[in-house]
Protein backbone atom coordinates (compact mmCIF):
# COMPACT_ATOMS: atom_id res chain seq x y z
CA UNK A 1 0.00 0.00 0.00
CA UNK A 2 0.96 3.59 -1.38
CA UNK A 3 0.99 6.27 1.71
CA UNK A 4 1.47 10.06 2.10
CA UNK A 5 3.06 11.66 3.98
CA UNK A 6 2.24 14.87 5.44
CA UNK A 7 4.08 17.08 7.72
CA UNK A 8 2.42 20.38 9.34
CA UNK A 9 -0.53 17.73 9.23
CA UNK A 10 -2.57 19.36 12.49
CA UNK A 11 -3.82 22.47 10.57
CA UNK A 12 -3.83 24.62 7.18
CA UNK A 13 -1.97 23.96 4.50
CA UNK A 14 -0.66 20.46 5.71
CA UNK A 15 -4.85 19.64 6.70
CA UNK A 16 -6.03 20.45 3.53
CA UNK A 17 -3.04 18.70 1.63
CA UNK A 18 -4.72 14.95 3.16
CA UNK A 19 -7.89 15.89 1.93
CA UNK A 20 -6.83 16.96 -1.53
CA UNK A 21 -4.72 14.34 -1.99
CA UNK A 22 -7.53 11.52 -0.97
CA UNK A 23 -10.27 13.04 -3.40
CA UNK A 24 -7.83 13.99 -6.20
CA UNK A 25 -5.18 11.61 -6.18
CA UNK A 26 -7.33 8.37 -4.58
CA UNK A 27 -4.71 8.11 -1.47
CA UNK A 28 -5.91 5.15 0.78
CA UNK A 29 -3.32 6.03 3.59
CA UNK A 30 -1.82 8.53 5.50
CA UNK A 31 1.30 9.70 8.17
CA UNK A 32 0.52 12.43 9.76
CA UNK A 33 3.41 14.63 11.46
CA UNK A 34 2.81 17.62 13.62
CA UNK A 35 3.10 18.61 17.25
CA UNK A 36 -0.12 18.24 18.38
CA UNK A 37 -1.39 14.84 17.99
CA UNK A 38 -4.95 15.44 19.17
CA UNK A 39 -5.54 17.84 15.93
CA UNK A 40 -4.31 15.19 13.83
CA UNK A 41 -6.63 12.50 15.16
CA UNK A 42 -9.13 14.70 14.47
CA UNK A 43 -7.96 15.25 11.00
CA UNK A 44 -7.81 11.13 10.61
CA UNK A 45 -11.30 10.71 11.95
CA UNK A 46 -12.38 13.29 9.35
CA UNK A 47 -10.26 11.71 6.22
CA UNK A 48 -11.78 8.36 7.84
CA UNK A 49 -8.57 6.35 5.89
CA UNK A 50 -6.34 4.85 7.63
CA UNK A 51 -3.45 7.19 9.51
CA UNK A 52 -0.37 6.43 11.33
CA UNK A 53 -0.01 9.59 13.62
CA UNK A 54 3.69 11.30 14.67
CA UNK A 55 3.48 13.84 17.23
CA UNK A 56 7.25 15.02 16.46
CA UNK A 57 8.28 18.20 16.48
CA UNK A 58 10.67 18.94 13.62
CA UNK A 59 13.00 21.50 15.22
CA UNK A 60 14.57 18.34 17.75
CA UNK A 61 17.34 16.12 15.65
CA UNK A 62 16.05 13.24 17.93
CA UNK A 63 11.86 13.51 17.14
CA UNK A 64 13.26 13.67 13.39
CA UNK A 65 15.44 10.29 13.75
CA UNK A 66 11.77 8.74 15.57
CA UNK A 67 10.96 9.02 11.74
CA UNK A 68 13.89 7.81 10.20
CA UNK A 69 13.27 4.68 12.73
CA UNK A 70 9.97 4.61 11.28
CA UNK A 71 10.89 4.09 7.68
CA UNK A 72 13.41 1.45 8.63
CA UNK A 73 10.21 -0.69 10.00
CA UNK A 74 7.67 -0.04 8.34
CA UNK A 75 9.64 -0.11 4.91
CA UNK A 76 6.41 2.15 2.93
CA UNK A 77 6.00 2.93 -0.29
CA UNK A 78 5.65 6.95 -0.23
CA UNK A 79 3.57 8.08 -3.63
CA UNK A 80 3.02 11.64 -2.06
CA UNK A 81 5.55 13.52 0.25
CA UNK A 82 4.10 16.79 1.55
CA UNK A 83 6.40 19.36 3.59
CA UNK A 84 3.58 21.82 5.19
CA UNK A 85 4.99 22.19 8.68
CA UNK A 86 6.49 26.04 8.87
CA UNK A 87 5.70 28.78 10.48
CA UNK A 88 7.02 32.85 10.17
CA UNK A 89 7.69 35.83 12.33
CA UNK A 90 7.55 39.48 11.60
CA UNK A 91 10.03 41.68 13.26
CA UNK A 92 13.54 43.11 12.55
CA UNK A 93 16.60 40.70 13.08
CA UNK A 94 17.28 42.62 16.53
CA UNK A 95 13.67 42.04 18.14
CA UNK A 96 13.73 38.05 17.21
CA UNK A 97 15.69 35.97 19.97
CA UNK A 98 17.84 33.38 19.09
CA UNK A 99 15.41 30.66 19.51
CA UNK A 100 13.12 31.47 17.31
CA UNK A 101 15.54 32.27 14.39
CA UNK A 102 17.25 28.63 14.79
CA UNK A 103 13.90 27.39 15.29
CA UNK A 104 12.61 28.93 11.71
CA UNK A 105 15.69 28.12 9.95
CA UNK A 106 15.70 24.62 11.72
CA UNK A 107 11.71 23.59 10.61
CA UNK A 108 11.43 25.35 7.33
CA UNK A 109 14.85 24.52 5.86
CA UNK A 110 16.52 21.84 7.97
CA UNK A 111 13.59 19.70 8.31
CA UNK A 112 12.20 20.19 4.88
CA UNK A 113 15.71 18.55 3.60
CA UNK A 114 15.94 15.99 6.00
CA UNK A 115 12.39 14.56 5.72
CA UNK A 116 12.70 14.58 2.20
CA UNK A 117 16.46 13.37 2.04
CA UNK A 118 15.15 9.77 4.27
CA UNK A 119 11.67 9.98 2.31
CA UNK A 120 13.39 9.36 -1.35
CA UNK A 121 15.17 6.12 -1.21
CA UNK A 122 11.16 4.70 -0.60
CA UNK A 123 9.71 6.74 -3.18
CA UNK A 124 8.92 5.15 -6.43
CA UNK A 125 8.80 5.97 -10.31
CA UNK A 126 5.27 8.37 -10.72
CA UNK A 127 6.50 9.67 -6.82
CA UNK A 128 5.54 13.21 -6.05
CA UNK A 129 7.21 16.22 -3.58
CA UNK A 130 5.76 18.94 -2.63
CA UNK A 131 8.04 21.52 -0.56
CA UNK A 132 6.45 24.70 0.89
CA UNK A 133 7.86 27.99 -0.41
CA UNK A 134 6.10 31.09 -0.24
CA UNK A 135 5.17 34.67 -2.14
CA UNK A 136 7.71 36.09 -0.04
CA UNK A 137 10.60 34.16 -1.78
CA UNK A 138 11.16 35.96 -4.81
CA UNK A 139 12.60 39.09 -3.31
CA UNK A 140 14.69 40.67 0.30
CA UNK A 141 12.11 41.47 2.40
CA UNK A 142 13.19 43.43 5.43
CA UNK A 143 11.13 42.41 8.91
CA UNK A 144 10.08 39.57 7.49
CA UNK A 145 13.94 38.46 6.74
CA UNK A 146 14.71 35.22 8.61
CA UNK A 147 11.31 33.70 6.99
CA UNK A 148 11.59 34.43 3.39
CA UNK A 149 15.28 34.17 3.53
CA UNK A 150 14.33 30.39 4.40
CA UNK A 151 11.98 30.12 1.68
CA UNK A 152 14.47 31.44 -0.77
CA UNK A 153 16.60 28.31 0.16
CA UNK A 154 13.01 26.36 -0.26
CA UNK A 155 12.54 27.76 -4.07
CA UNK A 156 16.24 27.11 -5.54
CA UNK A 157 16.37 23.80 -3.41
CA UNK A 158 13.10 22.58 -4.69
CA UNK A 159 13.60 23.29 -8.17
CA UNK A 160 17.34 21.52 -8.39
CA UNK A 161 16.07 18.46 -6.86
CA UNK A 162 13.07 18.18 -9.64
CA UNK A 163 15.63 18.59 -12.04
CA UNK A 164 18.00 15.45 -10.16
CA UNK A 165 15.07 13.55 -9.53
CA UNK A 166 13.58 13.35 -12.98
CA UNK A 167 15.35 10.87 -14.62
CA UNK A 168 14.40 8.65 -11.90
CA UNK A 169 10.21 9.71 -12.48
CA UNK A 170 9.86 11.58 -9.12
CA UNK A 171 8.63 14.94 -9.34
CA UNK A 172 9.17 17.95 -7.14
CA UNK A 173 7.38 21.07 -6.44
CA UNK A 174 7.42 24.38 -4.73
CA UNK A 175 4.30 25.79 -3.82
CA UNK A 176 4.85 29.06 -3.55
CA UNK A 177 0.78 30.54 -2.31
CA UNK A 178 0.26 34.23 -1.11
CA UNK A 179 -0.78 35.30 2.07
CA UNK A 180 -3.74 32.40 2.61
CA UNK A 181 -6.47 32.35 5.30
CA UNK A 182 -4.24 29.69 8.14
CA UNK A 183 -3.53 30.08 12.12
CA UNK A 184 -0.16 31.31 10.38
CA UNK A 185 -0.87 34.99 9.78
CA UNK A 186 -2.17 35.74 13.11
CA UNK A 187 0.86 33.85 14.79
CA UNK A 188 3.03 35.64 12.16
CA UNK A 189 1.88 39.22 12.81
CA UNK A 190 1.83 38.87 17.03
CA UNK A 191 5.17 40.59 17.74
CA UNK A 192 4.55 44.21 19.17
CA UNK A 193 6.64 47.09 17.76
CA UNK A 194 7.53 45.06 14.65
CA UNK A 195 6.75 46.25 10.97
CA UNK A 196 4.03 44.14 9.99
CA UNK A 197 1.60 44.46 6.33
CA UNK A 198 -0.88 47.38 6.08
CA UNK A 199 -3.16 44.28 4.64
CA UNK A 200 -3.67 40.90 4.22
CA UNK A 201 -5.32 41.12 1.00
CA UNK A 202 -6.28 39.46 -1.03
CA UNK A 203 -6.11 36.56 1.35
CA UNK A 204 -6.41 33.21 -0.05
CA UNK A 205 -8.82 30.66 0.32
CA UNK A 206 -6.77 27.49 1.36
CA UNK A 207 -8.81 24.60 -0.16
CA UNK A 208 -8.30 26.53 -3.81
CA UNK A 209 -5.03 27.09 -3.42
CA UNK A 210 -4.36 23.21 -2.80
CA UNK A 211 -6.45 22.16 -5.24
CA UNK A 212 -4.13 23.88 -8.06
CA UNK A 213 -1.27 23.16 -6.50
CA UNK A 214 -2.24 18.99 -6.31
CA UNK A 215 -2.71 19.23 -10.18
CA UNK A 216 0.72 20.94 -10.25
CA UNK A 217 2.41 18.47 -8.45
CA UNK A 218 0.71 15.45 -10.51
CA UNK A 219 1.76 17.55 -13.72
CA UNK A 220 4.98 17.36 -12.51
CA UNK A 221 5.27 21.02 -12.36
CA UNK A 222 8.62 22.60 -10.38
CA UNK A 223 6.90 25.42 -8.82
CA UNK A 224 3.12 26.95 -8.14
CA UNK A 225 2.36 30.37 -7.84
CA UNK A 226 -1.22 30.91 -6.48
CA UNK A 227 -3.28 33.38 -7.77
CA UNK A 228 -3.16 36.37 -10.23
CA UNK A 229 -1.42 38.52 -7.58
CA UNK A 230 1.32 36.64 -5.90
CA UNK A 231 2.35 35.53 -10.40
CA UNK A 232 2.18 39.38 -10.88
CA UNK A 233 4.39 39.78 -7.86
CA UNK A 234 7.11 37.13 -8.87
CA UNK A 235 7.24 38.74 -13.01
CA UNK A 236 7.95 42.03 -11.26
CA UNK A 237 10.27 40.85 -8.88
CA UNK A 238 12.13 39.76 -11.58
CA UNK A 239 12.39 43.17 -13.86
CA UNK A 240 12.54 45.28 -11.01
CA UNK A 241 16.22 46.11 -9.18
CA UNK A 242 15.87 45.27 -5.37
CA UNK A 243 16.21 49.04 -4.45
CA UNK A 244 12.87 49.79 -5.92
CA UNK A 245 10.92 46.55 -4.59
CA UNK A 246 12.53 47.06 -1.14
CA UNK A 247 11.03 50.67 -0.92
CA UNK A 248 7.53 49.04 -2.11
CA UNK A 249 7.58 46.53 0.14
CA UNK A 250 8.46 49.16 3.11
CA UNK A 251 5.91 51.38 2.10
CA UNK A 252 3.23 48.56 2.63
CA UNK A 253 4.33 48.26 6.06
CA UNK A 254 2.86 49.76 9.12
CA UNK A 255 4.27 49.53 12.75
CA UNK A 256 2.53 47.41 15.28
CA UNK A 257 1.05 48.87 18.34
CA UNK A 258 3.16 48.41 21.38
N1 LIG B 1 -0.68 30.88 5.43
C1 LIG B 1 0.06 31.59 4.61
O1 LIG B 1 -0.23 32.77 4.32
C2 LIG B 1 1.28 30.98 3.99
C3 LIG B 1 1.80 31.60 2.84
C4 LIG B 1 2.93 31.05 2.24
C5 LIG B 1 3.51 29.91 2.77
N2 LIG B 1 2.99 29.33 3.89
C6 LIG B 1 3.67 28.14 4.41
O2 LIG B 1 2.74 27.08 4.48
C7 LIG B 1 3.15 26.14 5.48
C8 LIG B 1 1.94 25.77 6.31
O3 LIG B 1 1.49 26.93 6.97
P1 LIG B 1 -0.06 27.15 7.30
O4 LIG B 1 -0.48 28.38 6.63
O5 LIG B 1 -0.82 25.91 7.09
O6 LIG B 1 0.06 27.48 8.86
P2 LIG B 1 -0.47 26.70 10.15
O7 LIG B 1 -1.94 26.50 10.05
O8 LIG B 1 0.08 27.47 11.30
O9 LIG B 1 0.25 25.28 10.03
C9 LIG B 1 1.58 25.07 10.38
C10 LIG B 1 1.79 23.60 10.60
O10 LIG B 1 3.17 23.37 10.97
C11 LIG B 1 3.19 22.55 12.14
N3 LIG B 1 4.38 22.86 12.92
C12 LIG B 1 4.74 24.06 13.43
N4 LIG B 1 5.86 23.94 14.16
C13 LIG B 1 6.21 22.63 14.11
C14 LIG B 1 7.28 21.88 14.66
N5 LIG B 1 8.22 22.46 15.44
N6 LIG B 1 7.35 20.54 14.41
C15 LIG B 1 6.40 19.95 13.64
N7 LIG B 1 5.36 20.61 13.08
C16 LIG B 1 5.28 21.93 13.32
C17 LIG B 1 1.92 22.93 12.89
O11 LIG B 1 1.49 21.88 13.75
P3 LIG B 1 1.72 21.79 15.34
O12 LIG B 1 1.51 23.15 15.91
O13 LIG B 1 0.70 20.76 15.74
O14 LIG B 1 3.11 21.29 15.49
C18 LIG B 1 0.93 23.06 11.75
O15 LIG B 1 0.42 21.80 11.41
C19 LIG B 1 4.30 26.80 6.22
O16 LIG B 1 5.53 26.28 5.76
C20 LIG B 1 4.20 28.26 5.82
O17 LIG B 1 5.46 28.89 5.83
C21 LIG B 1 1.88 29.83 4.49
Amino acid sequence: MSVAVITGASSGIGREFAFKLRDMANVKEFWLIARNSERMEKVRDELGVPCKIMSLDLTKDEDIEKYREALAIEKPEISFLVNAAGFGVFGSFDMLDEKTVTDMIDLNVKATVLITHMSVPYMKRGGRIIELGSGSCFTPLPHFNIYSSSKVFVLHYTKSLNYELKPYGIRATCFCPGWVDTAFLPKSLDAKGAYVPKSMKPLLNVSKVVTGCVKASIKGRSMYVTNWYTKMQHVLFKILPDCILTKLWLGMLKKNEE
